[in-house]
């Protein structure tokens, strides 16, 4: 009988234990990856926004991207495709995947190929930059 209430307490502890798992791991998730639920994101059209991300943008990706040319077109000073129009193309250059900004910013986060990641930039950084690649 005893062994019985032990068996019983252990599988509880266990059960409990386990469902404090799940919450901590998605605690983490949330913390880590911002968008990692991928939820529809809203283009930011204020002007505040948009010259914050043409700042950052004229910092961290014109020494390869620029903006007077869509890709495929080339220009012999640039390194990477040209992002004139890139959110009003229906898929990205390179990957092929839909232009939306959902994948422009997983693509921010992970390096793909040539394109190194800019993780280190916080989640509203990265929705500035978004907002200034509408605008081109
Ligand atoms: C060191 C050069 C370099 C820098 C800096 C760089 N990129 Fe790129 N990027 C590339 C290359 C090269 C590609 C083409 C695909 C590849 O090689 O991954 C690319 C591809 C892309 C694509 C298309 C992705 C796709 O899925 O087709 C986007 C959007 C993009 N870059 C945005 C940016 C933004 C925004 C910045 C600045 C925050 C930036 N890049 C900085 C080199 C760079």
């Amino acid at each position: 009988m005893n062994k019985l209430i032990i068996l019983l307490a252990i599988l509880i502890i266990a059960g409990a234990a386990s469902l404090f798992d799940i919450r901590a791991e998605e605690g983490n998730k949330g913390m880590s990856s911002g968008n990692a639920g991928n939820e529809k994101i809203v283009i930011r059209t204020d002007e505040n926004s948009i010259s914050k991300g043409k700042v950052l943008f004229e910092q961290l990706c014109t020494k390869c991207h620029n903006t007077e040319n869509s890709y495929p077109k080339g220009d012999v000073n640039i390194r990477a495709p040209g992002l004139k129009g890139l959110l009003k193309e229906d898929l990205l250059p390179y990957s092929k995947k839909p232009a939306t900004a959902e994948n422009i910013l997983n693509q921010l986060n992970k390096s793909f190929d040539k394109m190194p990641s800019f993780h280190f930039l916080s989640e509203d950084e990265q929705l500035n930059i978004i907002a200034f690649l509408n605008t081109v």
